[in-house]
């Protein structure tokens, strides 16, 4: 292990870079380590009286007294829209840009931090007039707009719990989600503009609530994005333009305990029910500003861009609240990176000079690919010096992929951020900070300041620097998970197991090396893939699989390397009929993706099916996933299957359609 790492290259932060920051050089980092570590709550307090303005302050910093929902400056008040936008406005950054947002068709439309928060009023204004309070749960389901974050805003504003649901869930999804947040109102546009093409919304939406189980649903406001020809069905649909256009621009704020939700976010997990993730509003904000400016050395004069989608949490933290919450200036794209074609992406960073580059790995890989087959979109070919600092997120970056983002995007000179966090965590958990962290690519390297991420045994104890083991934070943090929505027995089960002495569980294997001891993702230890950085969960595509009762008997679905998108999806399938091949075969498989896609959304759809007469199983009736893992890889099975019930079965398996 320690051979190998002395082989690794280390990138040490650029001297003027470093001079520069926000946390300048290693000893500033260890300095605040030490202090975390000395008194970790007054080293949060300070924080959160430093990165928040509250309307009434907060007199105790963490209450442990019912672990592990543990609450943070629960007696102090705020309201994150204030935080957000009104305090920059008093700060005197009334005019100063706060989002630049780059059409798919190239439009470009800039909103001032003045002009958001009269938009974020007038919207907050009209939600109050259908009745929507603090408290109520509002679905939005948008693609990447103004729009879409003054809606997040407005909902911030008066106390209403946002859940934004991806554009891309399938109707069938967002009912899910509706009905399990038991949302009162759905704000969504008549349709997406993505890649040249209009996608539908409003109709997915009105498909979403005629499957019923919706009767919470009083109101669908829409935006009218592309002018497309959509039904409104009055009194519950209504305009979003009508609603607001004559609505006061100021708003007076709901001023909310620390330990309000601010959001639900569902994610995947390991049992076939997609998860509502709780955050809460002053934790979540704190941590959302602090890590925005530190790990992003955030200043006034930098344009921000974060390329995520406003339904994933990278663009709850990452584009909505913390690049706000810091009056910074920022990119907002609707569109998607190889449209008009695979340069978009660097000729937008040299149009809006964008020195805050913030993407996926899976975005990076297939844009190499795509330079290698037409080298008109590489990256040389636009002005890419503006850029200072780079980051990754949603999987582990390859060395490869990370050498090439570091060398042709960043000219060499930017330090590349790779920060590991989830969901869950609200906000980066291990990352560089770029003027102080010495880089290895591969490593997203060390814990932010504060954060006790540690890589554990089955029975919680600490295992050595270059030993594998299971990746976990020791103590809570302000921007965690609260809760899963309506569940909490799931929340403490899958976060909290009784053998990890108390530490939260996050799900990925990890590993650290034995000279600096920085961590290594190494992937997800549970039944949950990562397909081009969207998490999926197997059983929820399984579900969704023998869903379609006609032709499907039993289906096992794992996860296989992939060059781009990092993890596929691989479907075993057994049908209720003889095992097709050939054309047949095909035929059938296609017929299976768009179900799957129509259950959940194409993000799930597998990459490749299989058909056998029957699954590998233990004596006992057990699948065995780990068999069927190598079989996706296309790898000869060399594990023991002294115990497997048919081993026929896997020779027919290996062969692909
Ligand atoms: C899972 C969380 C983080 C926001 C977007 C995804 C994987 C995330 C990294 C990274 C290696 C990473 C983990 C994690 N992951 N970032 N820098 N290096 N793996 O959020 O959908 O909740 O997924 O994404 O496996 O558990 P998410």
């Amino acid at each position: 292990m320690s051979e190998q790492n002395h082989e690794l290259k280390v990138y040490a932060p650029p001297a003027a870079l470093a001079a520069g920051a926000h946390v300048s050089g290693m000893a500033a980092y260890l300095k605040l380590a030490a202090e975390a570590e000395a008194d970790y709550e007054g080293y949060w307090g300070r924080l959160a009286r430093e990165f928040v303005s509250w309307k009434k302050p907060f007199t105790k910093v963490l209450d442990e007294s019912n672990a592990p929902f543990f609450k943070w400056f629960e007696d102090g008040t705020l309201n994150v829209s204030y935080n957000c936008l009104d305090r920059n406005v008093e700060r005197g950054l009334g005019d100063k840009t706060a989002i630049i947002f780059e059409a798919d068709d190239g439009a470009v439309t800039k909103v001032s931090y003045a002009e958001l928060l009269a938009r974020t009023c007038r919207l907050a204004n009209g939600l109050r007039s259908l009745g929507v309070k603090k408290g109520d749960r509002v679905v939005i389901y948008m693609s990447m707009g103004i729009e879409g974050v003054v809606a997040m805003q407005a909902c911030a504003r008066i106390g209403a719990t946002h859940s934004v649901v991806f554009g891309g869930f399938s109707a069938q999804s967002l009912r899910d989600r509706i009905e399990d947040a038991g949302a009162v109102l759905v704000i969504t546009a008549d349709e997406q503009a993505r890649g040249g093409k209009a996608l539908p919304l409003k109709s997915i939406v009105d498909e979403a609530l005629a499957l019923g189980g919706c009767d919470s649903i009083r109101n669908v406001i829409v935006y009218q994005r592309t002018g497309g020809k959509v039904a409104l069905n009055a009194p519950r649909d209504l305009w979003l333009h009508e609603l607001t256009y004559d609505r006061p621009t100021t708003c007076e704020p709901e001023w909310v305990s620390a330990e309000h939700p601010l959001f639900l976010l569902y994610t995947s997990g390991s049992t076939g029910k997609p998860k509502g993730v709780q955050h809460s509003t002053g934790g979540y904000l704190l941590h959302a500003a602090l890590t925005t400016k530190w790990t992003f050395d955030l200043k006034d004069d930098d344009v921000f861009w974060c390329t995520a989608d406003i339904g994933w949490v990278t663009g709850h933290t990452y584009i909505t609240y913390g690049p706000l919450a810091c009056g910074g200036t920022e990119i907002v794209f609707e569109g998607v990176p190889t449209y008009p074609d695979a340069a978009r992406f660097w000729k937008t960073i040299e149009k809006h000079k964008v020195t805050i580059f913030y993407t996926a790995p899976t975005a990076i890989r297939s844009l190499i690919k795509a330079a290698e087959t037409n080298p008109a979109t590489h990256p040389k070919h636009s002005d890419l010096s503006s850029l200072r600092i780079l980051g990754s997120v949603g999987e582990p970056i390859n060395p490869a992929a990370w050498e090439w983002y570091h060398a042709n995007v960043g000219g060499g000179r930017c330090p590349i951020v790779d920060t590991w966090w989830q969901t869950e965590t609200g906000g980066h958990m291990i990352t560089p900070l770029p003027g102080a962290t010495p880089l290895v690519p591969g490593s997203c390297t060390l814990p932010f300041p504060g954060i006790t991420a540690a890589i554990v045994d089955e029975l919680g104890e600490d295992v050595p620097n270059g030993q594998g083991g299971i990746l976990v934070v020791k103590k809570p943090w302000p921007s965690m998970i609260r809760t899963i929505y309506g569940d909490p027995e799931r929340f403490k089960k899958s976060y909290y197991p009784p053998e990890l002495k108390g530490y939260y569980l996050a799900g990925d294997g990890a590993s650290r090396d034995a000279e600096r001891g920085y961590f290594t993702i190494t992937g997800r230890i549970d039944d949950v893939l990562n397909v081009s950085g969207h998490r999926m969960g197997t059983m929820e595509i399984e579900s969704a699989l023998v869903a379609h009762t006609d032709l499907v008997a039993e289906a096992a679905v794992v996860g296989r390397p992939d060059d781009t998108t990092g993890e596929a999806i691989c479907a075993f399938v057994v049908l209720k009929r003889s095992r097709p091949t050939g054309e047949e075969a095909k035929a059938i498989a296609k017929e299976l993706r768009d179900w799957v896609a129509k259950e959940i959304g194409p993000i799930a759809k597998p990459k490749d099916i299989r058909f056998g007469d029957n699954l590998p199983k233990t004596r006992s009736g057990k699948i065995m996933r780990r068999l069927l893992r190598q079989v996706a890889k296309g790898e000869a099975v060399t594990q023991d299957i002294s115990t497997l019930e048919n081993p026929a079965i896997l020779e027919q398996l290996a062969q692909t359609n």
